[in-house]
C-alpha cells in the first residue's frame, strides 16, 4: 500500500469539492451529504436547468449562503472540459477534493467530436483530462483528494484493456454487440478508473494529493436509461435488488471526509474498506500504458508530465 505524508487532520468543513455527475443518482446523493457536512461544492454538469435546480435545493437545505456553484460541461467533449477547467481555475482559488463520478454506458457505437468511443470518453478520458487540468490547483491546496467512481463491473473486463482496439470496433460488431460487447466496453472503462487511480497515486506521492476509487455496489439510479426500452426494463428489474443512491454514495462521502485514509493513496474501496480489485486492475504496466495513451487521447503536452 502506498503511503503518503500529509499535514494536519483532514476535515470537510470549509473545503471546496468539485463533483461531476451530481445531477442524478450516486453523485446527487453524495453532493447533498457532502454539503451537509460543511463543504462548498462545484457541480460540473451538462444540463443547466437540472444542475441549477439541484444547486437551489442543496443551498436551501444547508441554510448557508451559496454552498453550491454550477459549472457547465459535457464530459464527452474535451473542448467543454478545457473551458470548464479554465472557469473553475479563474473563479476559485481552492479545489480540495475532485470527485470524478459522471458515467454512462452506450449500447450503440458512437464517436465523440474528438473521435473517441463514447463510453470510454465519458468514463475515462473526460475524468483524466479534468483531473490533469485541475491538478496544479489541487497540489497548491494539499492535502487534497481525487476520488473516482469505479465499479465491481470492472471484473467483467477479464482480458484487461484492449490497447489494440481503443475505439472498441471489435466489441460493437453485430455478434459481439448482441453477446454483451458494450458491457465489456463499460467494464474496461471502469477498469481504467482503477488503473488511473493507482497510477495517479504513485505519480503524486510526496505531493499531499491522494487518489482513491470505489465500488458503490448495485445502485438504483438513472443509469442505462439512454439505451432503449429493453435496457430500461432490465434496469427496472435490477432496481429491486439495488441499494438506494444514499447507500451507494456512502463510501464516496466517507472517502471525501474521513481522516482514516489520509496516509493512503491509489487504492480501490468498497463499503468503506480497501478491496483487492481484479488481476488486470493490479497490472501497473497496464496502468502506465493507460497513462500514456490517455495523454495522447487528450493531446496533453509534456507540461503535464508527473
Ligand atoms: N448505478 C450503479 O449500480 C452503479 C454501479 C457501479 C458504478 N456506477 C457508477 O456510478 C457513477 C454514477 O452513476 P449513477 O448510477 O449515479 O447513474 P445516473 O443516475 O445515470 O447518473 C449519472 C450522472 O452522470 C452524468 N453524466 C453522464 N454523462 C455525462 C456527460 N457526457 N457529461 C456530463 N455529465 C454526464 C449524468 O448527468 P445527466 O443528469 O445530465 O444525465 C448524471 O449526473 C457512474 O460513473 C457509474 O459508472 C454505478
Amino acid at each position: 500500500m502506498n503511503k503518503i505524508k500529509t499535514g494536519s487532520k483532514w476535515d470537510l468543513n470549509g473545503k471546496y469539492v468539485i463533483i461531476t455527475g451530481a445531477t442524478s443518482g450516486i453523485g446527487l446523493a453524495a453532493a447533498k451529504a457532502i454539503a451537509a457536512h460543511g463543504a462548498n461544492i462545484g457541480i460540473v454538469a451538462r444540463n443547466d436547468a437540472k444542475a441549477n435546480e439541484i444547486a437551489k435545493q442543496i443551498n436551501d437545505l444547508s441554510g448557508r449562503e451559496a454552498v453550491v456553484d454550477v459549472f457547465l460541461a459535457d464530459m464527452a467533449s474535451q473542448q467543454s472540459i478545457r473551458q470548464v477547467a479554465e472557469v473553475i481555475l479563474a473563479k476559485f482559488p481552492r479545489v480540495d477534493v475532485l470527485i470524478n463520478n459522471a458515467g454512462a454506458l452506450f449500447q450503440n457505437h458512437q464517436l465523440t467530436d474528438d473521435g473517441i468511443e463514447m463510453t470510454w470518453a465519458v468514463n475515462h478520458v473526460g475524468p483524466f483530462l479534468l483531473t490533469m487540468l485541475l491538478l496544479n490547483r489541487l497540489k497548491e491546496c494539499a492535502p487534497a483528494r481525487i476520488i473516482t467512481t469505479a465499479s465491481h463491473g470492472h471484473k467483467m473486463a477479464k482480458m484487461g484493456i484492449n490497447f489494440n482496439d481503443l475505439g472498441a470496433e471489435q466489441l460493437y460488431k453485430p455478434l459481439k454487440k448482441l453477446t454483451g460487447g458494450p458491457t465489456v466496453r463499460y467494464s474496461q472503462s471502469k477498469l481504467a478508473n482503477i488503473l488511473f487511480t493507482a497510477e495517479l497515486g504513485k505519480r503524486l506521492e510526496g505531493t499531499g494529493v491522494t487518489s482513491y476509487c470505489f465500488d458503490p455496489g448495485l445502485v438504483a439510479t438513472n443509469f442505462n436509461q439512454n439505451n432503449g426500452m429493453l435496457a430500461s426494463a432490465t434496469m427496472a428489474v435490477m432496481k429491486m435488488f439495488s441499494r438506494s443512491p444514499e447507500k451507494g454514495a456512502e463510501t464516496l462521502v466517507w472517502l471525501a471526509e474521513t481522516d482514516e485514509i489520509s496516509h493512503q493513496t491509489g487504492q480501490y474501496y468498497a463499503d468503506k474498506k480497501v478491496e483487492l480489485p481484479s488481476v488486470p486492475a493490479r497490472d501497473m504496466k497496464a496502468a502506465n500504458r493507460l497513462w500514456n495513451v490517455s495523454k495522447e487521447q487528450t493531446l496533453l503536452t509534456d507540461r503535464f508530465d508527473l
